[in-house]
């Protein structure tokens, strides 16, 4: 029996290069390895905006770029929280089964907190229960493995607390799900920051045309020693390079040496790694095209995985009511 796979996404619209090589790449691989299940957290999305007006529109702009990517409906169903109505109600019974205090200890709810500039008191009930909303997510598809991002590990170890408390005070019927760590998890911004993300409008998106990547590589910040063309730079501190490593990575060493020797100047290297990330994005833009032009395709992608996700969560409900003596 293949193992089963779960992991999920924010619906937050055209994706960029930092979710592919934080998470769909890895998604698109395991597929062949795992039975696997992806969704679209569309519930999570209201604990840090409660605009609502663009989240369908931001689902499909999602599902596209997954489909373009290589993510497999056949294999891997994806759905929307917000369809299935069983994650609310395990929500429900998780919430119990963890204290407040526990999820004040969670730093990635503080991290958030104060990226959005509130006091930690005034975050909301719902936005503190992020990480039980996460487990039910996982525990309704008796997910194994979780492939996530670092930011995200002390959501599965909360994830593994709950089904562990729920095993123990009614029966064992959840696996205690393990993380599987994203290699590249932080993909550095074009600003020079650690992360790429729509909220640093730092981004290159799957979907950005040659020009669009050319222009927007030109304006990304380098080495700051490196001034003039000829002065030797330091790849290590240069996100351009992190690009190259991805994206370029057959002629890295000649990149390197052209930097650290000052031989290749700023703009050229940056010629050489928009070039390596258009021929890279060139065939999912090809496909994105296709998808664009088919949303009832992709409407009906997302209604069939609906279906078979519904029919899982649907058994697992009754285990968990059978567990819990409810009926
Ligand atoms: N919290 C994840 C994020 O912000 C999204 C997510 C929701 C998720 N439910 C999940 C990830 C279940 C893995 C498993 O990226």
């Amino acid at each position: 029996m293949k193992k089963r796979v779960l992991s999920g996404m924010r619906p937050t619209g055209k994706l960029h290069l930092g979710h592919y090589v934080g998470a769909l790449e890895n998604w698109i691989q395991l597929q062949n390895e795992y039975e696997s299940f992806f969704l679209i957290a569309d519930y999570h999305i209201l604990t840090t905006n409660l605009d609502t007006s663009e989240a369908y529109k931001n689902t499909i702009e999602m599902a596209i770029d997954w489909l373009a990517c290589g993510l497999n409906p056949e294999k891997s169903p994806f759905f929307r929280q917000s369809q299935i109505k069983e994650h609310t109600e395990l929500h429900l019974i998780f919430s119990m089964l963890i204290t407040v205090a526990r999820l004040e200890r969670n730093p990635s709810v503080k991290e958030q907190a104060k990226q959005l500039n509130i006091e930690e008191k005034n975050i909301s009930y719902g936005h503190l229960g992020y990480p039980v909303l996460q487990a039910a997510d996982i525990l309704l598809y008796k997910g194994e493995v979780v492939p996530v991002g670092e930011d995200q590990a002390p959501h599965v170890e909360i994830t593994r607390e709950i089904a562990r408390r729920f095993n123990n005070q009614y029966s064992p019927i959840f696996p205690e799900p393990m993380p599987l760590l994203t290699q590249f998890s932080r993909f550095g911004g074009l600003d020079g920051s650690a992360k790429m993300s729509k909220s640093l409008n730092n981004t290159i998106l799957l979907s950005d045309d040659v020009e669009t990547v050319k222009n927007k590589l030109r304006k990304a910040v380098t080495d700051p020693q490196k001034i003039k063309k000829n002065d030797p730079g330091r790849p290590e501190v240069c996100v351009i390079f992190s690009y190259h490593k991805k994206f370029n990575n057959e002629n890295l060493n000649e990149i390197e040496s052209g930097c650290r020797t000052g031989s290749l100047g700023c703009v050229e290297c940056k010629l050489k790694c928009s070039n390596s990330i258009s021929s890279f994005l060139q065939p999912i833009i090809e496909k994105r095209k296709h998808y664009e032009n088919k949303l009832s395709e992709v409407r009906e992608i997302i209604l069939e995985g609906e279906n078979k996700a519904r029919e899982i969560a649907r058994k697992t409900m009754l285990e968990v009511r059978e567990a819990m003596r409810l009926g």
